[in-house]
């Protein structure tokens, strides 16, 4: 089947759904997304949106903030025009029905309440108690639904972007309830299919976050960068009751105290902001301690905080930890650090502009330099609407503009038609899982990366076998793209030789501004993109852009 639209945008996350209530203004939009329409990284955000309200509080102090905490290599443009243009965005979500927290200030007035997360100088995040994401999510789904010039996919998931090497022209989806493959035809596509912490196997993630976007985009010939900063959330649940749960550094920011065993402290050794130090240093001193005492996990002590305001603040966690036995109001936290967020991303301009024409890309599967090598808390759905809004102007611009869709080929379903076993999928997708996070995680050594690459490269190479023949499944494309974004990973973390940020490799232990204060391109495949990793068709460091000219 073959359908032609003005806009697809893939991912129904907040930059999907933002940017597609905006580009609805300009034609018919096809919103595709491969599980139900809420199910996204959005939904489960919980610290909040980090954007300067207070009277305390300044642009400059906040882009500071995201300088630091992404160690001077994030693009000082994007910076400024997420922090100056954050305000109008996040009032628009409000103008949308997204309802935050308020407060009552002691002179009676009510006002927004501001939390603070690791990193920030000031309170500045907007938040819904601790469902922040769940509170956006609906109220952008919802207003889609009234949008007649949207029509939604849910349980549609995009195999591969139609692209000639230079310029996108929709992609190519399978309806994973009925197995058929419809092509969309597009004269603008979005690409909003968000991150990658499923790559790993401990992760915060929800099951969705599979890479698909970095691996398709690499495919069709767009250049992906800066994938080595992985971020590694500090506090995730540490219980066998509960898969992938995180407790928000939001809880940090209103208190919270991390302890070894024995109930004593250890922040103070590693950064004068104790717990609330940027992620990647807390992350890496929790990961520290645990290899030096060998146990499974610190912990993260609220007891001392009035019990009835952390249930009003965190009502989430509060129920979530009582749901395996944890009243956080009375004993600590069990915690280990996750993956959490990918830095990297799809190369865009500040209009999330990619390499190819008419390919957009936004949110977390982007890489617009706002983040360096490692994202301020709170920056991320700040980044979402920000950027998503700029896309849909000027694809505003180009669809006025533009000639009618381009006549392209229907997918070559009959090419796949040979069994797959769903069991061999499984496996290898575990397999791939698993090397990640034994090799590629918080701590580095080129030699831990290089085995991790002769391992991945098989299973991609299997992976990519079984996709050119085999009947297709939504399990055995993500296993492709795994595999693809999780070698992605291991290369630009092999060509970064340094240790900035969320790059942490023992063989080259310092930062060296010199040689590396630049993004790590990768360039994908083109017309003929096989997705097979290629080591010598990757450009080392370059820098495609201005960076971090800030200095410490
Ligand atoms: P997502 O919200 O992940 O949406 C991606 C969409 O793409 C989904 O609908 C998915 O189904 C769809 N999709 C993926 N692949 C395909 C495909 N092949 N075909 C079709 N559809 C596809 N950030 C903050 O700023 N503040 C926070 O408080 C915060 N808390 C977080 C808490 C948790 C537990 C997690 C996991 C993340 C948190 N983050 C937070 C990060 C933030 O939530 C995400 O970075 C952000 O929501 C990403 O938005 P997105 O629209 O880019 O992607
Ligand atoms: C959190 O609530 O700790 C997550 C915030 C974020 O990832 O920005």
């Amino acid at each position: 089947m073959k359908i032609n639209v003005d806009v697809l945008v893939l991912g129904s996350g907040i930059a999907g759904l933002s940017f597609a209530l905006k580009a609805s203004e300009h034609g018919r939009v096809a919103l595709v997304t491969k599980k139900s329409d809420t199910e996204s990284n959005t939904n489960y955000a919980q610290g909040g949106i980090a954007t300067v309200t207070a009277q305390d509080d300044s642009y400059d102090l906040h882009i500071r903030d995201t300088h630091v905490a992404g160690a001077w290599l994030c693009h000082e443009d994007s910076v400024e025009i997420l922090v100056k243009e954050g305000p109008e965005r996040v009032r628009e979500l409000i103008d949308l029905g997204v309802r935050f927290s308020k407060e009552t200030t002691v002179d009676g007035n009510v006002c927004l309440a501001l939390g603070r997360e690791g990193g920030h100088s000031r309170r500045r995040i907007l938040h819904a108690a601790d469902l922040t994401g769940r509170e956006i999510e609906r109220a952008l789904v919802a207003n889609c639904k009234h949008k007649d010039s949207i029509r939604i996919f849910e349980h549609h998931m995009a195999i591969d972007l139609i692209s000639d090497g230079r310029t996108c022209h929709g992609a190519h989806v399978l309806d994973s309830d009925t197995g058929d493959v419809t092509t969309i035809a597009a004269k603008v596509t979005m690409l909003a299919t968000g991150g990658a912490g499923r790559v790993y196997l401990h992760t915060t993630n929800p099951d969705i976050a599979t890479g698909d976007g970095v691996a398709m985009a690499y495919r069709a010939g767009a250049k992906i960068a800066n994938m080595e900063f992985i971020q590694f959330h500090p506090t995730s649940l540490h219980h066998p009751g509960a898969r992938s749960f995180l407790i928000s550094e939001a809880v940090r920011g209103e208190g919270g105290i991390l302890r070894l065993k024995d109930g004593s402290t250890f922040m103070e050794r590693y950064h004068e902001m104790e717990c609330l130090a940027p992620r990647d240093i807390v992350a890496r001193a929790i990961d520290a301690e645990l290899k030096k005492s060998g146990d499974e996990c610190v912990y993260l002590d609220v007891t001392h905080l009035d019990a009835e305001e952390l249930k009003a603040r965190f009502p989430n966690i509060y129920e979530k930890c009582l749901s395996v036995g944890i009243d956080i109001t009375k004993e600590w936290i069990p915690i280990v650090p996750a993956a959490h967020y990918s830095c990297g991303g799809v190369v865009t301009d500040v209009d999330a502009r990619t390499d190819l024409d008419r390919l957009y890309a936004c949110g977390e599967v982007a890489c617009t330099g706002v983040h360096g090598a490692n994202r301020l808390a709170s920056n991320s759905l700040l980044e979402a609407v920000v950027f998503a809004h700029r896309a849909a102007i000027d694809a505003g611009k180009l669809l006025a503009t533009s000639n009618p869709t381009r006549a392209v080929d229907e997918y070559q379903e009959t090419e796949h038609n040979e069994p797959v076993s769903p069991k061999l999928v499984e496996e290898l997708t575990e397999s791939v899982r698993s090397v990640m996070w034994k090799y590629v995680g918080i701590v580095r050594t080129d030699e831990r990366l290089n085995t991790a690459l002769a391992e991945v490269r098989e299973i991609l190479q299997a992976a990519e076998e079984m996709y050119s023949r085999g009947r297709l499944s939504a399990p055995l494309l993500e296993l492709r793209n795994i595999a693809q974004t999780g070698g992605l990973i291991i290369l630009s973390a092999l060509a970064r030789k340094e240790s900035r940020g969320l790059n942490y490799n023992l063989d080259h232990p310092n930062i060296d501004d010199k040689l590396c204060k630049k993004d790590t391109v990768l360039v994908g495949g083109g017309v003929t993109g096989a997705g097979f990793l290629k080591h010598e068709g990757h450009e080392e460091a370059r820098n495609t852009r201005k960076t971090g000219a800030i200095t410490e």
